[in-house]
């Protein structure tokens, strides 16, 4: 076994955890295990041992880094992104200053359906290039596996260019990409909405499935978009291939999106800005992920989740960035623990294990991510020099991140 690095004398290494736990709920949300003085090994590209400086063995490993007055955590799992796109939607954020809703944007043939025009106008080459910068910019966030939604190409053709965009990203960049079919994210201005449904059920689902394009398959369910009804017809059409569901529910109204998740199956529901009591109610003990996206509600000044009511409750919250060019036009996981803590007042410790162990386990990635355990993927950050925990998402705006390690490699 070859030692890739040590890290020694590290001030806290944080969301250690001896045996890998699926996911946290409720009041264990707010525990966050940091052992103080202490040392990590990777080997081979996987966290092979830590301890107290103490116990630190006699090891040799072809680098060490002292980590003196830093921390290191275990990379973002950032569970929500629309990361592929052709182009920024800086004209719409105007009018939105001005007055205009998101709503009225999205009638009048802008929001969405501005950006497929735009990405169906570009070549797959150009839609990689644009994406792979967004990697970096991520990567160099502290992000180090995240998921990638189509929606953007809203034709069998331009879905399935969107697709291989995002799995690409997953080959040729260190992160670790999940990929999700989401045709039903808004209905084309040439086409009715029942034609839309059927060629999203009968054509774009065999299509991405022919291709192994997509893990999972998700609807924007909402009014103006798509209903429960139609929502749980296109998602079981694609369980029949192999995807698993997860759901764009509550953002904008109380749509079904929640009731949806629960009769189908899903993974994830997420972004609940309009979650109602009868909702959380419908999650608990569902082993449903509720995931709370404070960049979209943010930048279109929405109701934050009631994530306190929502953890009281007992219920498991996680946060991801939403990355997209309308909604939240950034991926910056940091800014969303900033925003959790502040807007939805989440301690330090509940917004740490939502961005790691619970968006890991939404996109089925607990056993390889999300915490410091030995034999899970090398994928961790070492922070730059600060006094605690809590001084992270309190020094909003900054970047913490000082240096990165993903697949057991230094990235620079
Ligand atoms: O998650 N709500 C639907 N989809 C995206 C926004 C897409 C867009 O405006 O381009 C979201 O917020
Ligand atoms: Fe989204």
């Amino acid at each position: 076994m070859a030692n890739d690095i040590l890290i020694t004398h590290i001030k806290g290494l944080a969301q250690v955890r001896e045996q890998s736990v699926e996911f946290l709920s409720g009041t264990a949300m707010d525990e966050l295990p940091v052992i103080a003085d202490s040392y990590l090994l990777i080997s081979d590209g996987f966290i092979s041992d830590y301890g107290k400086m103490e116990n630190l063995p006699t090891v040799k490993a072809q680098e060490t880094i002292d980590a003196s007055g830093r921390f290191v955590f275990p990379s973002f799992v950032d569970s929500h992104t629309h990361l592929v796109f052709a182009a920024s939607r800086e004209e719409e954020f105007v009018m939105k200053i001005k007055g205009a809703t998101y709503a009225e944007i999205a009638a009048k043939g802008g929001g969405i359906l501005n950006s497929a025009k735009k990405l169906r106008e570009a070549s797959e080459d150009e839609l990689f290039e644009k994406a792979l910068a967004r990697a970096y910019e991520i990567i160099h966030l502290g992000t180090g596996a995240v998921e990638i939604k189509s929606g953007y190409g809203l034709t069998v053709k331009d879905e399935l260019k969107m697709l291989r965009v995002a799995r690409r990203i997953g080959k040729e960049t260190p992160l670790t990409v999940k990929t999700t079919f989401l045709g039903a994210h808004a209905i084309p201005l040439e086409m009715k909405k029942p034609d839309y449904v059927k060629l999203v059920i009968e054509e774009m689902i065999p299509a991405v499935a022919e291709e192994n394009l997509a893990d999972y398959i998700d609807v924007f369910c909402e009014e103006g978009f798509f209903s429960q009804h139609e929502t749980e017809i296109i998602v079981e059409s694609g369980k029949k291939f192999g995807m698993k569901p997860r759901i764009h529910a509550n953002q904008l109204h109380r749509s079904g999106g929640v009731q949806a998740g629960v009769k189908t199956g899903a993974i994830s529901v997420d972004h609940l800005e309009n979650i109602g009591d009868d909702e959380i109610q419908l999650l608990k003990k569902t082993g449903i992920m509720s995931t709370a996206l404070p960049g979209a509600a943010f930048f279109l000044n929405l109701p934050f989740p009631p994530a306190r009511k929502m953890i009281a409750e007992g219920l498991p919250l996680a946060l991801a960035s939403d990355y997209n060019p309308g909604s939240s036009p950034s991926g910056n996981m940091q800014l969303m623990l900033s925003l959790a803590c502040i807007k939805m007042k989440m301690t330090p410790e509940e917004v740490f294990n939502s961005t790691t162990i619970n968006t890991a386990y939404a996109l089925d990635l607990s056993k390889t991510h999300g915490s410091i355990t030995r034999g899970k993927k090398a994928n961790i950050y070492i922070t730059k020099p600060a006094p605690s925990v809590a001084y992270l998402p309190y020094h909003f705006g900054n970047n913490f991140v000082g240096s990165i390690i993903l697949n057991g490699k230094r990235i620079d």
